[in-house]
C-alpha cells in the first residue's frame, strides 16, 4: 500500500487509518533499529525544524529535538517567554507566521484548545500537534500505540484500563481513538470529578467502541492486559480547590498490582507526581520509561514522513 504524508498536519488522533498508524509504527521501528546498529542517518539533510512550546514540556520538546538531529535536520528552538518576544505582547500566531518563514516543519504546543487547529491554517508547512490545551496530544498517543505493540507483542484486542485524570488528559483523549481502531476494549477508571469528557465517550461508543466506566480501580486492573496512567493535570484546574479535592485520589503502588494482576503491563505518557509510587519501577511490566524513550524513535518517523524524505 502507497502512503503519501508530505506536507501532512499531525493534529488529531482521529485523523489517520489504521493502514496508517501500522504503517508510522512500522517506520519507527526501523528508524529504531537503524539508531541502534550506530548509522549516522541522514534522511532529512538540509531541514530546518522549528520546535515552539507555549507550555512546559520535557519529553515531548527534547525527543522532539532528538528525532529532528537524529535524521539530520537542524532545529531551531523558541525558549521560554522570558527571551522571546512573547515578553513584549506578541501573539501566538505572530510568532508562528514569522517562524514558518524559516523553517521546513514546526512542532507546537500550546495550551488553548483548538490552537493547533489554527496553526495548522496559519502555517504554511507542516504542523505537529505537540499537545493543544486539554483537547489532544497525538504524537503521545502515535507512541503509545508503538509501546504497547513492543510491549504486549501485538495491537488489538486487548483490555486497555485508563486510570486518573481522564477529564483534563489529553493524550488519552487522542489514545481513546487508536484503541478503538484497533478493536481493543476500554475500562476508564477515575474519581467522577475526572471522568472523560461525555462527548468523546459518546463519539468513541458511535464508532464501535466497548468501553466500561468504573471507580473500582482493582476489578480494572484484575480485568486488564495494560493499565495507562495520568497524573492530575493540576495547571487545567479552574481553581486550587477543586484540584485539591481530586490530588491524591489513586495511588498504584506495587501492593496493589502484586495483589490484582502482578503481570499487568503499566504506562504513564509522564511525568508522574504520585500516582504511580516508585516501588512499582522496578516491576517488569513498568514500562513507563521505555515508553518515553520509544517518543525519540516515532518522532523521528513523523519527521521523515510528514517532510516526504521517506
Ligand atoms: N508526555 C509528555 O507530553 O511529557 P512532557 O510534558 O514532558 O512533554
Amino acid at each position: 500500500m502507497e502512503f503519501n504524508f508530505k506536507g501532512r498536519d499531525i493534529i488529531n488522533g482521529y485523523d489517520f487509518t489504521t493502514q496508517e498508524l501500522c504503517h508510522i509504527m512500522d517506520t519507527a521501528m526501523i528508524y529504531e533499529k537503524r539508531v541502534k546498529s550506530g548509522e549516522a542517518i541522514k534522511d532529512c539533510e538540509g531541514m530546518l525544524v522549528a520546535t515552539l512550546f507555549f507550555e512546559p514540556s520535557t519529553r515531548t520538546r527534547l525527543s522532539f529535538n532528538s528525532a529532528i538531529q537524529r535524521v539530520g535536520a537542524s532545529t531551531i528552538d523558541l525558549g521560554n517567554a522570558s527571551v522571546s518576544s512573547q515578553a513584549k505582547g506578541e501573539t501566538w500566531q505572530d510568532t508562528l507566521r514569522t517562524v514558518d518563514g524559516y523553517v521546513d516543519a514546526i512542532v507546537m504546543r500550546h495550551p488553548q484548545d483548538g490552537s493547533a487547529i489554527e496553526a495548522a491554517e496559519i502555517a504554511q508547512h507542516p504542523l505537529i500537534n505537540g499537545g493543544d490545551g486539554k483537547r489532544q496530544h497525538p504524537t503521545q498517543a502515535l507512541l503509545d500505540i508503538y509501546t504497547i505493540r513492543k510491549e504486549l507483542g501485538h495491537i488489538g484486542g486487548q483490555t486497555i484500563t485508563f486510570l486518573g485524570d481522564l477529564k483534563y488528559g489529553r493524550t488519552v483523549h487522542s489514545l481513546g481513538y487508536f484503541m478503538q481502531q484497533f478493536g481493543n476494549k476500554m475500562i476508564f477508571a477515575s474519581p467522577d470529578e475526572l471522568k472523560m469528557p461525555e462527548d468523546i465517550t459518546k463519539d468513541l461508543r458511535s464508532k464501535g467502541a466497548d468501553i466500561t466506566e468504573t471507580s473500582d480501580v482493582r476489578e480494572a486492573l484484575r480485568q486488564s492486559d495494560l493499565v495507562y496512567v495520568t497524573r492530575v493535570q493540576r495547571e487545567r484546574f479552574p481553581d486550587e480547590e477543586s484540584y485539591l479535592r481530586c490530588k491524591g485520589s489513586y495511588i498504584l503502588d506495587r501492593k496493589m498490582v502484586m495483589e490484582t494482576n502482578p503481570n499487568i503491563t503499566i504506562m504513564h505518557p509522564l511525568p508522574r507526581v504520585d500516582e504511580i509510587a516508585t516501588d512499582v519501577d522496578t516491576l517488569p511490566g513498568a514500562a513507563y520509561f521505555r515508553q518515553a524513550h520509544n517518543g525519540m524513535y516515532l518522532r523521528m518517523a513523523l519527521l521523515g514522513l510528514v517532510t516526504g524524505r521517506i
